[in-house]
């Protein structure tokens, strides 16, 4: 690891590219723990920031929610970027969604549908979504030893699964999967076409038109499901704003999958990269609770979420004004050498795994981190009870996003079990 900063730093903090790169996006913010955990970043397109990038400090700013707001800041938009949304549409925040409140409004529309995010409503899920992992390995099997696991596996499978719990039809699947990756993979020339605010505006335009049928349906015909749910909800004895139910159903859809495929494909390819925690997990089964854990843990999907301080206060012993914001860096934290032991070893069996801040902390934890935990839990099971083995058969790609990203291609190849 180099010992001093980098020259170019805040630029390496926001640059897509940096989040292609595994080893690039680690070798800078190592450098920033070391040197200067809580870093003043001025990069030339974005308003300046905090970059916080230890663990502790993370998990203090997200359980003060008093003092650090989501509101208006929720992840990097650049300012040209910033400047046309708000021509556009009069706001700086693409929708007012959960991430983007603040209590009281935050506590009400989480409410509705929290109990759907449940532990006892997850696990009456349970055996709808094995059977869903069986089919996917169905899948994967039948491709004739070889496949592409990102694209054609992991992509698909946490799609599949949120929209059981939303209710989409399952034909409207391959419409889903095009526009949220145009939403959270918008930087990167293949998944979002290259031009980051045109990509997601269109995205989110396409997004409104199919929700607001799915709302009619809904009302006309109630059924057992999140969409129902959403259609039909009311706080304070008053119907929710359709602009709040439309980014209600877009974080539950896109947040929903795109980040579980980026951990059940970065998890794979990590035990590939390790055969000897790959043959620890298929002699111990029982270690897969633990070892999903350590997937996500790994792979942090989520780069990172924004908070703006209310009043002057000191982070990491910086002293931080009232109206700065914080980039609260989640892959770095996973990596903290202070919060882990040797962090960037790959261990199923780690025994401090469960301490990763890879959903976030405090009252925006991840509504969905219990479904995405059961989702990887049984398709990892399923996988390596029916492959005697596997292989990585080319080199993977990851896709350049500084928000939400992970693994784009993961060419592999396999034996079944006999
Ligand atoms: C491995 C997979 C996932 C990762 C890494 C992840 C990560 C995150 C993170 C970092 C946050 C922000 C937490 C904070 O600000 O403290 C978040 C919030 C959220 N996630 Fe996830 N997530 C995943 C899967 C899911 C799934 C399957 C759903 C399905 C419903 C989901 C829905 C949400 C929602 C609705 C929020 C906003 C919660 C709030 O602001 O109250 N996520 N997630």
């Amino acid at each position: 690891m180099a010992l001093t900063l980098q020259d170019d730093i805040d630029e390496v903090i926001v640059d897509p590219r940096t989040y292609g790169d595994e080893h690039a996006y680690h070798r800078a913010f190592a450098q920033l723990r070391a040197h200067d955990p809580v870093h003043w970043t001025s990069p030339r397109d974005f308003r300046p920031f905090w970059a916080v990038t230890r663990h502790a400090d993370i998990m203090a700013v997200e359980s003060n929610p008093a003092n650090f707001l989501n509101d208006p800041r929720q992840f990097l938009v650049s300012i040209a970027d910033e400047e046309m949304l708000f021509a556009q549409t009069g706001s700086r925040n693409f929708a007012r969604n959960l991430v983007a409140m603040d209590d009281p409004d935050h506590r009400a529309y989480r409410a509705l549908t929290s109990a759907w995010f449940g532990a006892k409503s997850v696990r009456s899920l349970e055996t709808e979504i094995a059977a869903l992992a069986r089919e996917t390995v169905d899948r994967m099997l039948a491709s004739g030893g070889s496949c592409d696991f990102a694209k054609e596996i992991a992509a698909w499978y946490p799609l599949r699964t949120i929209m059981i719990v939303l209710g989409v039809p399952q034909e409207d699947e391959p419409l889903m999967l095009r526009l949220s990756q145009k939403l959270f993979g918008s930087t990167d020339a293949e998944t979002g076409g290259g031009d980051a605010m045109a990509s997601m505006v269109e995205a989110f335009a396409a997004f409104n038109a199919y929700f607001d049928r799915i709302t009619q349906d809904r009302r006309a015909n109630p059924r057992n499901d999140v969409a129902s749910i959403l259609a039909n909800a009311t706080i304070d004895g008053k119907p929710i704003g359709d602009s709040e139910r439309n980014a209600y159903y877009l974080i539950v859809a896109a947040a929903g999958h795109d980040t579980t495929s980026s951990a059940i494909s970065g998890g794979l390819l990590a035990l590939l990269q390790n055969p000897d925690q790959m043959a620890r997990l298929r002699a111990d089964p029982e270690l897969i609770g633990n070892a999903v854990e350590e997937f996500i843990r790994w792979t942090s999907p989520v780069k990172h979420f924004f908070r703006t301080a209310v009043a002057d206060c000191v982070v990491g012993g910086k002293q931080v004004r009232a109206g700065d914001s914080l980039m609260m860096c989640y892959p770095s934290g996973n990596r903290d050498e202070t919060a882990f032991d040797a962090p960037f070893d790959f261990r199923v069996d780690r025994a401090d795994a469960r301490k990763h801040i890879a959903f976030g902390y405090g009252p925006h934890l991840c509504l969905g981190n219990m479904l995405a935990k059961l989702e990887m839990r049984l398709l990892f099971k399923e996988l390596l009870e029916r492959t005697a083995d596997i292989q990585l058969a080319g080199a993977p790609a990851w896709v350049e996003a500084n928000f939400v990203s992970g693994l784009k291609r993961l060419p592999i190849s396999f034996t079944a079990r006999t």
